[in-house]
């Protein structure tokens, strides 16, 4: 397994639509082990194959409980959503140390393939709800802040560009990061 490098906002890749995997095999489930490596060694709790420069529809998600087990989303589509909407702060690991309230659905029923490219279906709700819809934007071309206000977005890119004065490039080698960062 292999940490990867991460793509940071204006990478263009991370808006690009990612394409579907044709078939699960061997690269696909290297992919996926990279993708859990480089997620638990930024300290973030998901992670799309976009943010390490791979537009493939690739996610995982891991908030730390048991039940149900790290997510593997391989090809996931949203079959529901519930109509209650919850909002709440939220980062990633491609915008490091910028934050922003996002409305999501609560509950949603997601349809996927596993790591062994075995479909399977599965109620989320909370958390776990949260982070699995910001990774399937990611596969969509969307970040956070897609999701906010003109007014609160152009306030936090302004933020970001500051933070981002005298560095080049739009990707990273993983260091420590904050928890919780999705
Ligand atoms: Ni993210």
């Amino acid at each position: 397994m292999t940490v990867r490098q991460l793509h940071l906002l204006g990478s263009p890749v991370l808006r690009q639509r990612a394409v579907p995997v044709a078939a699960v095999d061997d690269a696909v489930r290297r992919l996926v082990d990279d993708l859990f490596e480089t997620m638990h060694a930024a300290k973030g709790v998901g992670l799309a194959a976009n943010q390490v420069g791979v537009a493939q529809r690739v996610a995982v998600v891991d908030v730390g409980e048991d039940a149900p087990p790290p997510l593997v989303l391989i090809n996931p589509r949203i079959l529901q959503s519930s109509e209650v909407i919850e909002s709440a702060e939220e980062g990633c690991l491609s915008i490091p140390d910028i934050y922003g309230d996002v409305d999501r659905h609560v509950n949603v029923t997601l349809e996927a393939l596993d790591r062994d490219g075995h479909p399977y279906r599965l109620e989320l709700s909370g958390f776990k709800a949260r982070a699995t819809q910001h990774e399937i934007d990611h596969l969509d071309g969307i970040l956070f802040l897609d999701h906010l206000s003109a007014v609160k977005r152009s306030m936090l890119l302004g933020k970001w560009k500051k933070s981002r004065k005298g560095q080049s490039g739009y990707v990273k080698d993983v260091t420590p990061e904050p928890a919780g960062e999705l």
